[in-house]
């Protein structure tokens, strides 16, 4: 099986735990694409969906899904019934990088607002330790330097992503060379940093359920 059909499948299975009459929260990226063509053959059973990224907003309402604003979304439910999302990397804790795709700070406060967090991965993106990925930081344009020089106090490489902006206007940089031994530990010291939006690691909005595609089938972690 290809990985791209690893994708599929997990992105199909995801639909298991889209509830009628909710609004369900939708990721952004390759698998979360593959899981928003899934959703569109059960439109007419749900609310609607709120989008972690404008890509992901214009092809939900490309399969005519409803797309709705996050704050006009919690004025109709107190909660959305689930966050659907793909990850770049997770641990044995459920643990996530995210952030590749850029969408990390808009995806990590629907996640927020979602009941759980179903995340769609194939099997590349397990890993005994994050940060082989580089970890991506959404910073205020002002603060991208200082930034930069306490992601190499920590021990990392910051990188500049080159030409991107952020659908909030602001810099991604992705920090290469990190070994996260402590999780939720880096993601509260990077997020105390003035000028951080947020940072890619999800442990605080980390996953209730893994759904890995392996060449046997989907894997269900818990
Ligand atoms: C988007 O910002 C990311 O968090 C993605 O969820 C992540 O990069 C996974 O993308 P793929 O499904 O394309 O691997």
């Amino acid at each position: 099986m290809t990985q791209d059909e690893m994708k599929q499948k997990v992105a199909e299975a995801a639909l298991a735990y889209v509830k009628p009459g909710t609004i369900v929260g939708v990721g952004t990226g390759s698998t979360a694409n593959m899981f928003i063509d899934a959703l569109a053959s059960m439109k007419g059973d749900i609310i609607g969906a709120v989008a972690s990224s404008e890509a992901t907003a214009a092809r939900l309402a490309g399969h005519g899904i409803t797309v709705l604003d996050l704050n006009e979304a919690l004025t109709q439910v107190a909660s959305l019934s689930v966050y659907i999302d793909g990850a770049d990397e997770f641990d044995a804790g459920k643990n996530l990088t995210k952030g590749g795709g850029g969408a990390l700070t808009r995806e990590k406060i629907v996640a927020a607002a979602s009941d759980a967090f179903i995340c769609i991965v194939d099997e590349s993106k397990r890993v005994d330790c994050l940060g082989a990925f580089p970890l991506p930081i959404e910073v205020i344009p002002m603060a991208r330097e200082l930034v930069a020089g306490i992601a190499r106090k920590l021990g990392g490489n910051p990188v500049l992503r080159d030409g991107f902006i952020t659908d909030n206007g602001n810099l991604i940089i992705d920090v290469h060379g990190l070994k996260i031994t402590d999780a939720r530990a880096l993601e509260d010291e990077l997020n105390s940093v003035p000028g951080v939006v947020t940072n890619g690691i999800f442990s605080h909005q980390g996953a209730d359920v893994v759904l890995m595609g392996t060449p046997a089938g989907v894997e269900t972690i818990r």
